[in-house]
């Protein structure tokens, strides 16, 4: 497979046959993220203990049995990709991964327990931190070089989609944890500053091995995650940890809207749920739900129960809950995150064959 100019194919695609899609380079996306993205790296990280491996992870997903997403479904960017039109990218780990995949779908570094910070998640033994996944990313630019050659390389890079989406576990497995460092070095402020400090030479990482349409994504409201929840005698919410959520939100967007205005030809968005991600879980009912502060999939009634596993018990019916497990929102619950999002940044549609010329495009071209 040869990923030839851009142009010239779109030309020959229009005169002879709509569909000859091995020939084109297709427009695809590169994920990097935590839990809520990973679709699989964890489960080849055998050491991990955070892993998706067990029923009844991925019930409502395919054949129903574990595929290394921590859901009973689909993740958010699963979503919003297939409903801008761009394939599904396998995980990193995937041993059927290869160049020509990569070329038709891109990848996806996800890794539970994965944080911005290097030191975030270190409980969990293995998982890939952000600047990890970026390494591996270079890797994968090195093997499309040595495959299709430097220029075709450079336009398949900058014309491909990025995700970026972690943050959560910088603060759930690690600053809110004692048994971390960064827990007692660090007020809420000074963490925060930390992570925009490494999360903004990250994002100029990405730009430099050529990422120019990249979306972040924000924090929902973590101090409701039924584990935050168990761990107050009231079952509240943890509004300190929700503080943390906004102001990481707030901090994010304005940096995301700085580097947009000073690196050219770059559209580096923003996008949350917060808001109405609050809104489900103070009124389930408006949005269909019955459940909104504890897990479809637990232990019978020992909470919390970490993970789902083959002998917990499942609620009657999986679209009525906000949650999954402790910490991982439902698929019901994913895409009204991806709704939002997809709805606040305006996003639409991507039409594979003319989104070659995207740069000229105004402003319906999604990302931009
Ligand atoms: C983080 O880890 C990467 C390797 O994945 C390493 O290259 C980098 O120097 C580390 N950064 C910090 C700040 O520790
Ligand atoms: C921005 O993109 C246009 C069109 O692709 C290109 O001609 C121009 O050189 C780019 N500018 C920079 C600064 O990269
Ligand atoms: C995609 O194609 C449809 C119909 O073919 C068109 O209406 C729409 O404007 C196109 N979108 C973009 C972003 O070009």
């Amino acid at each position: 497979m040869e990923c030839s100019d851009a142009r010239m194919l779109l030309v020959v695609l229009m005169i002879v046959v709509a569909g000859s899609r091995q020939a084109s380079c297709n427009v695809v996306q590169f994920i990097f993220g935590d839990s809520l993205s990973d679709v699989g790296n964890n489960m080849y990280l055998t050491r991990s203990l955070a892993r998706p491996s067990l029923p009844w992870y991925g019930i409502d997903f395919g054949n129903g049995l574990p595929n290394g997403r921590f859901s009973n479904g689909r993740t958010v960017a699963d979503i919003i990709g297939d409903k801008i039109g761009l394939p599904r990218p396998l995980a990193f780990l995937d041993p059927s991964l290869n160049e020509d995949i990569i070329l038709e779908s891109g990848v996806n570094y996800a890794s539970g327990g994965g944080g911005i910070l290097n030191e975030t998640g270190g409980l969990f033994l293995q998982r890939f931190s952000l600047y990890k996944q970026i390494e591996l990313f270079r890797g994968t630019q090195e093997l499309i070089r040595n495959k299709i050659g430097a220029e075709a390389t450079d336009k398949f890079f900058q014309q491909s989609f990025y995700i970026v989406a972690l943050g959560s576990n910088d603060f759930i497995n690690n600053y809110l944890l004692p048994v971390y460092r960064d827990s007692w070095k660090y007020s809420d402020d000074g963490f925060n500053e930390y992570l925009m400090m490494t999360l903004e030479q990250q994002l100029k990482l990405l730009h430099g091995l050529g990422a120019r349409r990249l979306i972040v994504f924000g924090l929902g409201p973590m101090g409701c995650i039924p584990l935050q929840r168990v761990l107050t005698s009231s079952g509240d919410c943890q509004e300190k940890t929700n503080n943390l959520a906004i102001n990481f939100n707030k901090a994010a967007e304005k940096l995301l809207q700085d580097l947009s205005g000073n690196l050219p030809n770059t559209s580096f968005r923003f996008g949350d749920a917060y808001d109405m991600v609050n809104d489900v879980i103070s009124n389930p009912d408006k949005y269909g739900f019955d459940n909104s502060d504890s897990p479809c999939c637990t232990i019978g009634r020992i909470r919390p129960s970490l993970t789902c596993i083959p002998v917990s018990r499942l609620c009657k019916d999986r679209s009525k809950y906000v949650f999954w497990d402790e910490y991982h929102p439902s698929d019901r619950a994913n895409e009204l995150i991806a709704d939002e999002i997809i709805r606040k940044l305006g996003l639409s549609q991507l039409n594979t064959t003319n989104s070659f010329s995207q740069s000229t495009a105004p402003s319906p071209a999604p990302f931009s």
